[in-house]
């Protein structure tokens, strides 16, 4: 009902005739490089690039060692990293590992951020359950530009002890997906142009890229198929489905595996959520499954063609038991706060708790190895702008939505969370141990930029 609501305030765009039926790109996997010291050392170039996202027409990109986003870094639990981060940019960019539990001064926020010509090095020790996490640029107030231009990509924790049976072969049965609404111009030209109504609504668009790709088709070789969704949109809020195909099977949200595997006929991920999925492909042998995505601003695109072979490998069965989560039970002593997103607070401007995001300011100090309960609602004149409330640092749980409990699917580890308009949330916090400041913004990329972030400090 809220998604219809929304809906009324849609942006029309002309359409361009996309050309579809190209093989899916599968970003490619970068195991690092294991040193003597035990530490597994990564590296990646931002730089810019050009890439013909309709042929004949070459639009200037950006990309980590490449044109457009980047490869899916694979982390193993337990282990030390270093990844190195080089910036081949004419500007200043940042790094950030969405999802990640890391000291504060590895988390690539917009208080590391690494000069044009500079590296900048991030190390840490994985230590958090499996789980497919993204990275993506962070610079103070050019964040939503640098990641349009197509600076993300994909980071997958692993760890050995997870259950046995859930498709894990990278690129065969186990595909990572990036979906990002972008707007092209007649001349299929790929611009970053935001007006006052774009910086309140989000910047919508017209096409659907996949992995960078449009309408791109994937060939199913085994029975279940598992997809790590991501919504690497501006601010586009996506409802995925699957018209004539199996219901989703989803089995994790942001941070790592759900208790049970749940199934469902529509997923909705807000930007910088992710979501993994099974898809059971038995049915479909020899047909095409087809993954719809409705886009907020009201554009409904094929996101990917599945055609399924004839002869489906069977790789194996889905466990019925995933994950033994915790119960999110609020701690007697815990603390409390409460945080208000407002698209139209003093000033004319995106705030959280009447105040824009201020480098100098730390908005809010917690104890480490502390839990909190943090209650997020939504207020304004602009009532029907959605938001979303991102946190950096750690994993969080969904006490209630609106009062009522998290459906399962919201029941597991998040770091991201959708408000639709008038909507209240609240959230255990489990702080953990590393002291410094990160932090806590909308994830709507233009309302993140135009100052609807804070931050929060971790005290020894
Ligand atoms: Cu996905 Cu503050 O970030
Ligand atoms: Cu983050
Ligand atoms: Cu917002």
């Amino acid at each position: 009902m809220k998604w219809r609501w929304l809906i009324l305030f849609l942006l029309t765009f002309f359409s361009l005739e996309a050309e579809p039926g190209e093989a899916l790109i599968v970003p490619p996997l970068r195991e690092g490089r294991l040193r003597s010291d035990g530490v597994r050392e990564y590296t990646v170039t931002a730089s810019e690039g050009e890439l013909e996202f309709f042929s004949g027409i070459p639009v200037p990109t950006m990309g980590y060692d490449g044109d457009y986003l980047g490869p899916t870094l694979h982390l193993r639990q337990g282990e030390r990293v270093s990844i190195r981060v080089r910036n081949s940019l004419r500007e200043t960019t940042t790094v950030h590992w969405h999802g990640a539990y890391l000291p504060a001064e590895a988390d690539g926020g917009p208080r590391q951020p690494i000069g044009p010509g500079e590296t900048w090095i991030a190390e840490f020790t994985v230590n958090q359950p499996a789980a497919s996490l993204w990275y993506h640029p962070h610079r103070m107030g050019t964040t939503a530009e640098q990641v349009y231009r197509g600076l993300a990509g994909m980071m997958i924790v692993t760890d050995p002890s997870g259950p046995a049976g859930l498709p894990d072969e990278y690129g065969i049965d186990d595909i990572p997906l990036v979906l990002q609404e972008r707007r092209f111009s007649r001349d299929g030209g790929f611009r970053y142009e935001p007006r006052m109504p774009d910086i309140i609504h989000g910047y919508g668009g017209n096409v659907l890229l996949t992995n960078g790709g449009i309408e791109p088709v994937f060939r199913a070789q085994t029975r279940l198929l598992r997809l790590r969704l991501l919504n690497g949109s501006n601010s586009t809020i996506l409802r995925l489905s699957l018209p004539e195909g199996p219901e989703f099977i989803q089995i994790a949200s942001d941070g790592g595996l759900l208790s049970r595997p749940v199934p469902l006929k529509t997923l909705v991920l807000s930007p910088g959520e992710r979501a993994e999925v099974i898809l059971d492909l038995r049915e479909q042998q020899g047909r095409n499954t087809v993954l719809q995505a409705e886009s907020s601003f009201g554009a409904v695109y094929t996101a990917l063609l599945v055609n399924p072979g004839d002869e489906l490998r069977n790789n194996g069965e889905l466990p019925s038991r995933l994950a033994s989560l915790p119960a999110a039970e609020i701690p007697r002593a815990a603390g409390r706060r409460s945080f208000v997103m407002s698209t139209m607070g003093p000033g004319g401007s995106l705030t959280i708790n009447g105040r824009r995001m201020d480098m100098a300011r730390v908005d809010e100090r917690v104890a480490a190895m502390s839990t909190e309960v943090w209650e997020v609602s939504t207020a304004g004149m602009m009532m029907n702008t959605p938001h979303n409330f991102h946190v950096h640092g750690l994993q969080f749980r969904i006490i209630d939505i609106n009062g009522d409990p998290p459906p399962p699917e919201l029941s597991g580890f998040k770091d991201t969370v959708l408000l639709w308009p008038g909507d209240r949330v609240r959230l255990l916090m489990e702080f953990g141990e590393y002291p410094g400041i990160y932090m806590y913004h909308c994830h709507l990329l233009e309302h993140e930029d135009a100052g609807m972030m804070g931050q929060y400090e971790v005290l020894d």
